[in-house]
């Protein structure tokens, strides 16, 4: 078979496809970034620092020769976006994928001292903003006739430690919105979460790694995930590979939520 052909027949093709990441600049996000540009899709990436997010676009459009455009955006603030949705509208068109994975989880001494600003926050960046973007987008591509969501959860959500109460329940409503909105927006729209569990990221950087360690030894791999671990699950949602995955939650998190919990 030529390559073309297998281009044409591969289901997780994402040629000419438009896709929008929030946080696509590092972490989870970067690596779903990577994997939807060599795939085929033009990719926009979306967050707080520009600096950060144009040296991405950068190394990303040179490895895949794909277009990356980063966009500045804070998403736990509503107006912001609605402009980031109404940009990409008008430089690209339309949005074929979007990935809610812009995420934060705070850490504070003792819940009794959790601010009402640290919830609003976690809250904000976790859940409102995903809201927000997966109802702007939906919307138009409901009309478009076809379009993939995909909200980054986070075992957190079904088996919350103590380190992470509001932020778990930020996530446990991500859970939730993704199966409102698959049913609100379907068929044209597919809307899943992709739940993971400890990866190596930024966000691990103020983990209790004694304790982690300890659970690691109970998990079923044994291990952290490596940040590309999560492509290829973020790939299936994306493309037609998943075409009948709707309302569903993929867990990628090497056996935690069942045999272990949360941190
Ligand atoms: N790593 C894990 O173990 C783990 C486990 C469960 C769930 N998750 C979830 O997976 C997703 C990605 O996590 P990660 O580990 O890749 O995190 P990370 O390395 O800390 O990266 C977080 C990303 O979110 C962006 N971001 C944070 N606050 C933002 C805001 N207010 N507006 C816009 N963008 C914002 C950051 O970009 P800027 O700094 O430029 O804004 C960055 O790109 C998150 O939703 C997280 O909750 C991660």
């Amino acid at each position: 078979m030529t390559d073309e052909a297998n281009q044409v027949t591969d289901p997780f093709d994402l040629t000419g496809r438009i896709a929008l990441i929030t946080g696509g600049g590092r972490g989870l996000g970067r690596q779903m970034t990577e994997a939807f540009a060599s795939h085929g899709a033009d990719v926009v990436i979306a967050s707080r620092k520009l600096d950060v997010l144009e040296t991405a676009a950068a190394e990303i459009g040179d490895a895949t020769g794909r277009q990356v455009t980063p966009i500045q955006c804070h998403v736990g603030h509503w107006e912001q976006t609605t402009a980031l949705v109404d940009e990409v509208y008008e430089r690209f068109g339309r949005i074929d994928i979007l990935v809610n994975n812009a995420g934060m989880s705070p850490v504070y001494e003792r819940l009794s001292e959790v601010s009402e600003a640290l919830w609003d926050k976690v809250f904000d960046v976790n859940l409102k903003g995903p809201f927000r973007l997966a109802t702007l987008v939906a919307e138009r591509m409901k009309s478009a006739g076809r379009g993939s969501i995909i909200n980054l959860s986070s075992t957190a959500s079904v088996k919350p430690g103590a380190a992470e109460i509001p932020y778990g329940a930020a996530k446990a409503g991500i859970n939730n919105l993704s199966v409102g909105l698959a049913k609100t927006f379907g068929p044209e729209v597919r809307v899943n979460t992709l739940m993971p569990g400890p990866f190596r990221t930024d966000i691990s950087d103020a983990w209790d790694w004694e304790m982690i360690e300890r659970e690691m030894k109970r998990l079923p791999m044994r291990r952290v995930g490596e940040p590309n671990e999560i492509v290829g699950a973020a790939l299936l949602l994306a493309s037609d590979a998943g075409s009948y995955i709707t309302g569903s939650t993929i867990k990628v998190d090497g056996g935690m939520s069942e045999v272990v919990g949360g941190g």
